[in-house]
């Protein structure tokens, strides 16, 4: 499983969950008992209705406290002000169609619906329930009632739900809702407002209708900067070829196959971009002709291919910068950082990415690596090797800090 958040990102954060009556209840002991692990204080509280679906214990077993679910129990403290003023934000998740018509028409009869009026901007949304219900227009109305207010909402995903339809209405799956929770909480958020393009993962090229040539490329790196630009509230567009790795959610996704469409995509989006990064692994060669018809062997006991040179993208869109920022990657085996400065300069880049490659640890297909960042100011900042997510977040707030501070 493929996670594009920093792992240590939840570590001592105070969260306050809400959970209402809804069959995806029992997805969120998943969410809640892997934020606990990852050293995040959660509090727990319950509506009646929530207890059909799931017990009280589950929870407090999971987060080592007692769930509240009455408004009246705390005794000298007043409860929802107290647990609204303690905890840094407030999930309700599953949102169900009762509680959102609760929150936008004003109604607190319970401790969960009170929480709500004591901070709305603290509150964060994750509506789910059967298709129609999630697009009848009194829900859509009071989802952008709350909104208007600040209330931030984690949009349902689509497929198949509990009553047997099909359809939007489901709570995102735990890495999907992890990630979506990510981007709300990340602060502060330098690219807000910059659109942000970004190629990853590797290219194919045809040989002949089955066979092609590619390299080892994940994405993950690719992914991994897609989704920390997105965290600090860029519009991401990621453009790339077959990845072994989930694409992470919220941001544009663009697929392409070869190098040429790699090219046609890039440069179709790089007029009304801020940052771009080429991440991709892109094949340098590509076979001179794609046979139609599979080649078959035939007796010949070998086969030439003859390859001609792809275009190089990051220099072109190098002699084609007006505004952008453009970043570049390269993975290297020898003196990388003199091999990486003398990149940066002939492609026009102003920031280039050295990767260290084939030490094993590092790399492709990896998912850790060692890199030097390099601005064309001659700034070079040497990175330890750690999980690609981290290296994300540094790349990309280097990036924020040199170019949009
Ligand atoms: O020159 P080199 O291939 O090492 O440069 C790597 C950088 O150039 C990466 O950012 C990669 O995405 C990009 N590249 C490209 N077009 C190519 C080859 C590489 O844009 N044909």
């Amino acid at each position: 499983m493929n996670i594009y958040y920093p792992p240590q990102f939840w570590k001592n954060k105070k969260l306050l969950f809400g959970i209402t009556g809804g069959i995806s209840a029992f997805k969120v002991a998943g969410y809640v008992s892997h934020l606990v692990q990852a050293g995040s204080d959660i509090q727990v509280i319950m509506t009646e209705s929530a207890q059909q679906f799931i017990g009280k214990n589950t929870f407090s077993a999971l987060t080592r406290k007692p769930v509240y679910t009455d408004l009246f129990e705390s005794g000298e403290k007043i409860l929802h002000i107290h647990l609204m003023r303690e905890y840094e934000c407030f999930v309700v998740a599953p949102a169900t169609a009762n509680i959102i018509g609760k929150m936008a028409g004003g109604i607190g009869d319970d401790l969960l619906s009170s929480c709500f009026f004591v901070d709305p901007k603290k509150v964060i949304f994750a509506p789910a329930m059967n298709v129609d219900m999630w697009h009848n227009p009194i829900v859509q109305e009071n989802i952008k009632k709350l909104i208007a207010i600040g209330v931030r909402v984690i949009i349902p995903s689509s497929g198949n739900l509990a009553c047997g339809e099909r359809g939007e209405g489901r709570l995102p799956e735990q890495e999907e809702f992890l990630e979506a929770l990510y981007y709300l909480l990340c602060s502060p958020q330098p690219l807000q407002g910059k659109k942000v393009l970004i190629t990853a993962g590797p290219t194919r090229e045809y040989i002949d209708p089955i066979r092609y040539l590619t390299n080892s490329s994940s994405g993950l790196m690719g992914c991994s900067l897609a989704a920390a630009a997105r965290a600090r509230g860029a519009d991401v567009t990621l453009i790339a070829g077959p990845m072994s790795v989930r694409i992470p959610s919220g941001i544009h996704f663009l697929p392409i196959v070869s190098t040429q469409d790699l090219k046609t995509a890039v440069l179709e989006q790089y007029d009304k971009t801020d940052i771009c990064i080429m991440n991709a692994a892109v094949a340098d060669y590509r076979p001179s002709n794609i046979s139609t018809v599979k080649i078959k062997k035939q007796g010949k006991s070998e086969l030439i291919l003859n390859l001609i040179q792809n275009p190089d993208i990051l220099s072109e869109l190098g002699r084609r910068k007006v505004s952008q920022v453009l970043v570049g990657f390269c993975a290297e085996d020898g003196d990388i950082v003199t091999e990486a400065r003398q990149k940066l300069q002939q492609k026009n880049c102003d920031v280039m990415v050295a990767n260290q490659i084939l030490t094993g640890e590092s790399g492709f297909e990896v998912d850790k690596n060692k890199a030097w960042f390099l601005n064309k100011n001659g700034e070079m900042i040497d990175i330890p090797l750690m999980s690609k997510m981290e290296l994300a977040e540094i790349i990309i707030d280097q990036i924020g800090a040199f170019y949009f501070s």
